[in-house]
């Protein structure tokens, strides 16, 4: 369902085609960029606001296809934060949102709530850290429990000691994005797919985006980028919630100062899943104490009965600037993987039956921290930090995001664009 400004973002995109070099310009209120569960929750908050236009450009044929259908869908705490960081702030705001949300509207989800154990004498004073964090992060309910009495709750888990987080849960995140299209549009805003941001630049203090049909650029190959804009868009408010992409793209913003854009490092996640759903050996969420770049390999539970493990960390190379607008990523996962996460998951679930891993899906972690560097917080830019009138640049959007997408809403909104 195309809207009055999408049929007519379109149209000018078809004419422009024809005249390629003849940009058309036109001028627009308030432009999202991508259509992931952030970007939507954006464009809701900011629909809903009345008074407004809100268009929402997104590279994909739909809604969702990239990091925010590639996760865990749990439903974070927000335990694992230092105090005063974004993430703490963003995560507890976002989960007491979302639930509420998702009650509301029906949405699937389940507060199921989850363990984190200490498998290893060394893992015992961690698990301290984490409640601390937990604590002063304003997480209700933390509970440290014995082995014993984790074991009770969970008959198949091995452990020395365990943090229980009665708040964790899980939701159906396809569900809630729908559901979060269906209020910005029923608010009046506009969805453009297949459409894509490819730069930009400033005239005066201005951000004029360059867009472009995402099957022009599909007919190019990677790192070859021939064209010029075909429309050029002049909104009062941009909100770079490009994902994976959006420091990409921010440098391909002309004359916005680049020292502001941090570099973008990318660490894959993959899956496996339990081949058999017949024995469900958990009903909780599991999770071992996080490692480097991740919170370690997991037990998640999906709302269909699925039981998968993941993710595990793998530090990638990025692609080049265009690809990743077209989300041209590797997210393939190798069988051979597997003969990792057996000895991992062993740790805790000792009775994991040899073969009963079967390869699951992958996502890829938007960082802006390298490898060991102490991992980075989410980086919410204004004009306060670039200069720029009316542009949100959102940076390093990883876990916990999609517990907290509709707390950025809440704040980008009430910061920047009321
Ligand atoms: C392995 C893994 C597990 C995770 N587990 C959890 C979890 O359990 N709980 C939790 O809370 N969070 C989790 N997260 C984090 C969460 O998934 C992300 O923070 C969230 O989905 C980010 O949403 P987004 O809208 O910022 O990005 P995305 O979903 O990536 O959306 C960005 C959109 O922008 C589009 N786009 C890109 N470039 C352009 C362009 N130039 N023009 C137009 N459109 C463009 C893309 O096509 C995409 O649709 C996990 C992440 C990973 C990788
Ligand atoms: C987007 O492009 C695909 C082909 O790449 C096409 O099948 C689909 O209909 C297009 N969607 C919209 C909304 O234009």
């Amino acid at each position: 369902m195309l809207g009055r400004s999408a049929r007519s973002v379109g149209k000018v995109l078809k004419t422009a085609e024809l005249t390629r070099s003849f940009a058309s310009v036109e001028k627009a209120d308030c432009v999202v960029i991508g259509a992931g569960v952030v970007g939507l929750a954006v464009a809701r908050q900011l629909a809903a606001l009345g008074g407004r236009d809100v268009l929402v450009l997104e590279s994909a044929p739909a809604f969702g296809t990239g990091t925010s259908s590639r996760n865990s869908e749990v439903i974070h705490a927000g335990i694992y934060y230092p105090p005063d960081s974004l993430k703490a702030a963003f995560c507890v705001r976002g989960r007491e949102l979302l639930y509420k949300y998702c009650s509301e509207r029906g949405i699937p989800h389940r507060q199921i709530g989850k363990l984190i154990v200490a498998t290893g004498p060394p893992e015992v004073p961690k698990l301290s850290n984490l409640m601390n964090h937990g604590v002063r992060n304003g997480v209700d309910g933390l509970r440290m429990m014995d082995g014993a009495e984790a074991m009770r709750m969970e008959p198949e888990l091995q452990c020395l000691k365990a943090l229980f987080s009665p708040v964790s849960g899980i939701v159906d995140s396809h569900s809630l994005m729908l559901s979060l299209v269906g209020e910005a549009e029923s608010h009046g805003a506009t969805f453009s797919y297949n459409t894509t941001v490819v730069g930009g630049h400033l005239e005066g203090n201005s951000l004029h985006l360059h867009v472009c049909e995402t099957k022009n650029l599909d007919e190019h190959g990677s790192g070859q980028f021939p064209l010029g804009p075909e429309l050029i868009l002049v909104p009062k408010v941009v909100v770079n919630s490009a994902g994976l992409s959006a420091p990409l793209l921010a440098k391909r913003f002309h004359g916005l100062n680049g020292q502001a854009i941090p570099p973008a490092y990318f660490a894959r996640g993959h899956y496996f899943a339990l081949a058999s759903t017949k024995n469900r050996p958990f009903q909780h969420l599991i999770y071992p104490i996080p490692e480097d770049g991740g919170l370690g390999v997991h037990v998640t539970l999906d709302l269909n009965g699925q039981v998968k493990f993941g993710p595990d960390v793998e530090w990638i190379k990025g692609v080049d600037d265009v690809s990743s607008f077209l989300n041209r990523f590797d997210y393939s996962v190798s069988a051979s993987r597997a003969e990792r996460f057996y000895p991992a998951i062993r740790k805790y679930y000792p009775n994991l039956k040899e073969g009963s891993l079967e390869p699951g899906y992958s996502g890829i972690r938007p960082k802006l921290s390298a490898p060991r560097q102490p991992t980075n917080d989410f980086v919410v830019q204004g004009e306060e930090i670039h200069g720029v009138p009316g542009l949100v640049n959102l940076f390093g959007i990883e876990s916990p995001g999609l517990t907290s997408s509709m707390a950025i809403a809440e704040h980008i909104v009430a910061k920047f664009l009321t």
